[in-house]
């Protein structure tokens, strides 16, 4: 099997492989990495997989520049020649409660027992790095025939009852890949989304996936609308009202560039209530305090047109005259002059109002001076 690193990539782990060799450990190419390389996509980062303990290998190299160091999960992130390269650990883990973060249980374990741990067989693929350049392929969950079929199966039946983020993942390569789940997955997937255990879940885990799933605006509303139609929501919540249509409607609305961070804001926050707003004013000073991802979200919640109007028509209206301008006119330093600077706005964001520019506020201050 031939890879496409740069030759300057390739020669440091030829080096790598012989000096693990001499080492006495084991090292491997897994996961996201070698499904891309069996997909003929040009792999970006290098990781690399030790079988044993990577802290302890690498830091017996004098040529590595090590950047950090995780001792707990024997993870070790370095620059080599400059190329940034992370080195983990094979390690068994153990979920104490679904959906939880899983504990180690043995550091250094062997590749099958690492590779079980995994979500998906097209991920539990390895590439053993040969100390003679050449590659050993390991795919005991035949993942390569996975990847032909373009299916996606996890490792075991409590998969998903581990790890529900796992569906989300599952939807991300979905929709990135055009793969699909297997029946038998689809079955899993049900089955735990009837009656999903919440107690231990790591919601900020959650987060991290959902990020990743609406990251690319290409995917976002498919993702959405199949979250929605297919009831991932239920991972977090027993029930929960979402709508395709009116968040949708609310980003072209909002003119939002970003879908992600609106569609988790409307997956994730509690709908808020404004208070009466009389006066545009009101409104204006009362929005102002929101950035657009919320005002979006709080419109799709409630279609309220203060927020729209707010949006469309004020947000962008700004005085030219500022404080200086008052204290030429005669102000002396003080809160009048904020009072005024608010009255000369609240005449200007009036609906067909006749401040518009520099002179006009300074004839509306002059008009209605209360000096
Ligand atoms: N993994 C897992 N369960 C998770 C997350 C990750 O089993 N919930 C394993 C998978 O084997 C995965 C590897 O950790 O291949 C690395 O995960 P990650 O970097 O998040 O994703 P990649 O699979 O590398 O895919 P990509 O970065 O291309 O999305």
């Amino acid at each position: 099997m031939k890879i496409k690193f740069s030759e300057k990539t390739d020669k440091i782990i030829k080096n790598l492989a012989l000096e693990a060799k001499n080492f006495g450990v084991k090292i491997y190419f897994v996961g996201g990495l070698v499904r891309d390389i069996i997909m003929g996509i040009e792999p970006l980062d290098v990781d690399i997989l030790v079988e044993g303990n990577a802290i302890d290998f690498i830091s017996s190299l004098d040529f590595v520049d090590i950047k950090s160091v995780h001792k707990d999960f024997g993870t070790i992130k370095t620059q080599i020649e400059g190329i940034e390269i992370d080195f983990a650990s094979t390690r068994k883990e153990f979920y104490p409660l679904s959906g939880c973060l899983p504990e180690v249980v043995e550091l250094g374990c062997s590749i099958e027992d690492d590779l079980i741990r995994r979500d998906f067989t097209i991920n539990a693929i390895a590439l053993e790095i040969l100390a003679d350049g050449n590659y050993r392929l390991i795919d005991k969950f035949s993942g390569c025939h996975d990847i032909k079929n373009k299916t996606l199966k996890v490792l075991h039946k409590n998969s998903y009852i581990d790890d529900p983020t796992r569906i989300l993942r599952g939807l991300d390569f979905k929709l990135r890949f055009n793969f699909d789940f297997s029946e038998n997955d689809k079955e899993l997937i049900n089955e735990y989304l009837k009656s999903p255990s919440r107690e231990g879940l790591s919601v900020d885990r959650v987060i991290l996936t959902l990020n990743k799933l609406f990251s690319s605006n290409l995917r976002a509303k498919e993702a959405f609308r199949e979250f929605v139609d297919k009831k991932y929501y239920r991972i977090l919540f027993d029930n929960k009202d979402l709508s395709c249509k009116k968040i949708f409607d609310a980003i072209e609305k909002f003119k939002i560039e970003d879908y992600s961070k609106v569609i988790i804001k409307y997956i994730l926050d509690e709908p808020f209530d404004v208070p009466e707003l009389k006066t545009r004013f009101e409104i204006y000073k009362y929005f102002k305090q929101f950035d657009a991802d919320e005002i979006c979200v709080y419109y799709t919640n409630t279609k309220d047109e203060r927020a729209l109007l707010y949006f469309s028509k004020l947000k962008d209206i700004k005085l030219n005259i500022k404080g200086s301008d008052l204290l030429n006119l005669g102000y002396k330093e003080g809160k009048l002059i904020g009072f005024m600077l608010d009255k000369v706005l609240e005449a200007k964001l009036e609906e067909n109002s006749s401040v518009l520019n520099f002179n006009d506020e300074i004839e509306f201050v002059k008009k209605n001076t209360i000096l």
